[in-house]
């Protein structure tokens, strides 16, 4: 069976690639490399000894989407390709929009035309806006979202549920993720944000390698355990595993919502304390002011993914900062070296 992974090259889409590989998928991946190297996919193919179809394209070029599924019998495309940079979204919102939005509407177009119907699409938990109550569950309505970023997520998850309730051949799962950290267990891949990272993590193993002085910490006056802002973080081998159990979902017609978190919440100090423990690596920091459009505490009520799909996290912190590092520590430069 043949999935189409756009966005493929990616953080989260290399990972699930490699675990759809293990699982016995054959896997076509379209992905323009804006923010992914090709090295990537070479290393999931020597780490599972198989191939990967690989398109460079971008994802609103009707014509290359249209090609994919002349040319292989798809069975369903799991849909990453897209823009993640939130204070960017807000600088450029139309960049954000035409690939989000406008590049999640030409793939269902090239979807309906080729008559492929399941789809599964990276949603974030930043669909709940700011003002809903924690834990997030599947069944609150989407909210006000404060970021073009956040805003094209719910644009899609809405037009998705339109084109099902539509067309009753439709499959659409929408996975809201939380916080994905750590890397595969290989070290071989993982996180490789280019200049300076956006995310905690990422930035906390660049000081630890002596690529940054000191991470700032956005804030320590909320009102949470230890006044930092919380989050619920989720490993990402756990969330590429999620998945190719979200798979079964497409068997059904409709939309399918779920959460993939940890339904715990951990703190940016507990974050830093847990990768100081793990790697005993002492990480420099100051206390910086609030960071414009944080939340201070979301987490993720995570019993629907378990009921119905059979998934929940496996690892937890300490593992998500020894892969982290690991991956880090192996490759300080990322995939150029
Ligand atoms: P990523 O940037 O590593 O992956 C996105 C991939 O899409 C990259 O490989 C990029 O080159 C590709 N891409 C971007 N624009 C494209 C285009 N026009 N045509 C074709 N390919 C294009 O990010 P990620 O962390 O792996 O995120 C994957 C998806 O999950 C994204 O849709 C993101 O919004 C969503 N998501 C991520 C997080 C997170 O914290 N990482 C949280 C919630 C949702
Ligand atoms: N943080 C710092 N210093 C840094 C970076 C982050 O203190 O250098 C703090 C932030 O203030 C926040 C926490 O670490 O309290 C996590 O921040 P991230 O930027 O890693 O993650 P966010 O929760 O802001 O956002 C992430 C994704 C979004 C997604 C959201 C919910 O970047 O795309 O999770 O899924 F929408």
């Amino acid at each position: 069976m043949t999935i189409l992974v756009t966005g493929g090259a990616g953080y989260i889409g290399s990972h699930t690639v490699l675990e759809l590989l293990t699982s016995g998928y054959d896997v076509v991946v379209l992905d323009n490399l804006c923010n992914a190297s090709a090295e990537s996919l070479k290393r999931v193919e020597l780490l599972t000894g198989k191939t990967v179809t690989f398109y460079k394209a971008d994802i609103r070029d009707r014509a290359a989407v249209d090609g994919i599924f002349e040319r292989h019998r798809i069975e369903a495309v799991i849909h990453f390709a897209g823009l993640k940079a939130v204070g960017e979204s807000t600088a450029k919102p139309l960049d954000y929009y035409s690939v989000n939005v406008s590049g999640s509407v030409v793939l269902a177009q090239a979807m309906a035309a080729a008559g492929v119907t399941k789809l599964i699409f990276s949603s974030s938990a930043t669909v709940y806006g700011e003002d809903a109550p924690v834990p997030y569950r599947e069944d609150m309505p989407r909210g006000k979202t404060s970021n073009p970023y956040g805003t094209s997520k719910a644009m899609v998850e809405q037009i998705l549920t339109d084109i099902s309730f539509a067309d009753e051949r439709w499959s659409a799962v929408l996975l809201r993720y939380f916080n994905p950290f750590g890397a595969h267990l290989s070290g071989q891949i993982g996180e490789d944000p280019q200049g300076v990272p956006n995310n905690l993590m990422p930035f906390i193993a660049q000081v630890a390698v002596g690529r940054r002085e000191s991470l700032s910490i956005f804030g320590d006056d909320y009102d949470t355990k230890d006044g930092t802002c919380e989050r619920d973080y989720l490993h990402v081998v756990d969330l590429a595993k999620g998945h190719v159990l979200a798979l079964k979902a497409t068997e059904q017609s409709g939309t399918h919502i779920y959460n993939l978190g940890t339904g715990k919440a951990t703190s940016v100090k507990q974050v830093v304390q847990a990768f100081e423990r793990v790697t005993g690596v002492t990480i420099p920091y100051s206390i910086a002011p609030r960071r414009a459009g944080d939340l201070p505490a979301f987490w993720a009520e995570a019993s629907k993914a378990f009921s119905e799909l059979g998934w929940r996290a496996e690892m937890g912190i300490d593992d998500m900062m020894r892969d982290t590092w690991r991956w880090q520590q192996n490759n300080p430069n990322g995939y150029r070296g």
